[in-house]
C-alpha cells in the first residue's frame, strides 16, 4: 500500500511516498532554514507563505522520485497538529484538495506520532517491539511516551517549561552560535571540553523534565563575562541536557517494564545523545537515521499506513489542530 505523506507543521515543506509503512520510495524536504535564520527563529507568517510556494513542487517531486502515478496512491497522510496554525493549514488543505479530486482516502497524523514512526522506516537491525518507551525530543516537545501498540499512547513525562530543542536553540543564541541551535551547539562542542558545571533539573519522583533553569544559568554566566570559551560552554550545555534525558528515560523504561527504548524528534539527531542512550541502556535502543529525525513527510506517511490499517480515516472533515496532544 503506497501512501503519500505531507508535512508542513513548522518550517519544512515536505512530501514523501512510503510503501507498507516501512519502505521509503521518495522523501522530499524543502527547508526554510535560510529564510528564517536572519530573524534568529521561525516567523510564522513567513513560514506559511513559503509553504504555499513550495508545496505543489515538493509533492510533484516526491511523486516523480517514487516513480508513482496517482492511481497507485491508496492513501494520503497529512500532519494535522501540533504546529503553527497557518503552516498546518497549507498541508491539510492541499491534502484535502488531492483527496477530493483524486478520490483518495485521507488521514490526519499527529506530528509527534509521526516522529515516533521514523523508527519504522529507518535501517535498523531490529524493528520496534511493544511495549516500548519513546523519548520524543523536538523544538516544541520533550515527552516520554509509553506505547503498548500502534496508536496506543500514554504520556509518562513531559517538559514543564522549555523543550529540549528549544533549550538548544536558546543556548546557541546566548552563545552567539547561530540558528538552528541544536546542530550549532553540537558542532561547537566537538572542539570543546565540558568543563563548566551547569545545573541539572531532576524533578525527582517524576519523569518530567525542566530545561529553563540551565538556560538561565548559561545566560547569567554569559552576562557576567564568565564564559571564556564558547566551545567549552556548548559542550557543557550539551552534556548536561543529554545526561538528564538519558538518565530519566532509562529510569522510566525500568519502571514501566518495556522491551525497548526508541528515540525520536529533531534532537534525536544529536550524536552524543544517541551514543549515550545506546551506551547506558541495558535495554535495546532504536534511533532513527539522522535524516529522518528532523521534520520530514516519510515519517508521516509511515504513521498514516498504520492509521489506515486500523481504519482511522478522517476525510474532508479533518481540521488543523495546532495544540493537538498525543495522549
Ligand atoms: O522535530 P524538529 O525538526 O521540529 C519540531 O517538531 O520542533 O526539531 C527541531 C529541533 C530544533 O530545536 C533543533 O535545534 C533541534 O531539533 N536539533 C538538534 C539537532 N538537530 C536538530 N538538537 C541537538 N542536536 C542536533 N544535532
Ligand atoms: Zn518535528
Amino acid at each position: 500500500m503506497k501512501i503519500l505523506g505531507i508535512e508542513t507543521s513548522c518550517d519544512e515543506t515536505a512530501a514523501a511516498v512510503v510503501e507498507d509503512g516501512t519502505r521509503i520510495l521518495s522523501n522530499e524536504v524543502s527547508s526554510q532554514v535560510e529564510l528564517h535564520a536572519r530573524y534568529g527563529g521561525i516567523v510564522p507568517e513567513v513560514a506559511s507563505r513559503q509553504h504555499i510556494l513550495a508545496i505543489i513542487p515538493v509533492i510533484e517531486k516526491a511523486m516523480t522520485e517514487a516513480k508513482t502515478g496517482w492511481n497507485d496512491i491508496e492513501g494520503i497522510a497529512v500532519t494535522a497538529g501540533p504546529g503553527l496554525a497557518g503552516s498546518l493549514l497549507i498541508g491539510v488543505n492541499t491534502a484535502k484538495a488531492i483527496s477530493i479530486s483524486r478520490n483518495i482516502p485521507l488521514t490526519g497524523v499527529n506530528h509527534l506520532e509521526g516522529h515516533i514512526y521514523a523508527n519504522w522506516i529507518s535501517q535498523n537491525s531490529t524493528t520496534p517491539e511493544f511495549p516500548l518507551l519513546a523519548l520524543i525530543v523536538s523544538g516544541g516537545h520533550s515527552d516520554l511516551v509509553l506505547m503498548k501498540d500502534h496508536g496506543n499512547y500514554e504520556l509518562i513525562g513531559r517538559t514543564r517549561d522549555d523543550a529540549a530543542g528549544e533549550a538548544f536553540d536558546k543556548a546557541a543564541r546566548i552563545l552567539g552560535l547561530g540558528y538552528p541551535g541544536g546542530p550549532a551547539i553540537q558542532k561547537a562542542s566537538e572542539s570543546g571540553i565540558p568543563s563548566i558545571d551547569l545545573p541539572r533539573s531532576w524533578i525527582r519522583g517524576t519523569s518530567d523534565f525542566s530545561f529553563s533553569g540551565i538556560k538561565t544559568a548559561l545566560l547569567r554566566l554569559e552576562e557576567s563575562n564568565q564564559i571564556k570559551n564558547k566551545q567549552d560552554a556548548a559542550a557543557s550545555f550539551q552534556e548536561a541536557i543529554a545526561e538528564v534525558l538519558v538518565t530519566k528515560t532509562i529510569n522510566a523504561a525500568e519502571d514501566h517494564g518495556v522491551k525497548q527504548i526508541i528515540l525520536a524528534g529533531g534532537v534525536a539527531a544529536n550524536r552524543p545523545l544517541r551514543e549515550r542512550l545506546v551506551r547506558e541502556s541495558i535495554l535495546p535502543v532504536l534511533v532513527p537515521e539522522i535524516r529522518l529525525c528532523t521534520d520530514n513527510a516519510a515519517m508521516i506517511a509511515a504513521c498514516g499506513f498504520f492509521r489506515f490499517k486500523a481504519g482511522k480515516i478522517d476525510g474532508l472533515s479533518l481540521d488543523v489542530s495546532p495544540g493537538l496532544k498525543l495522549a
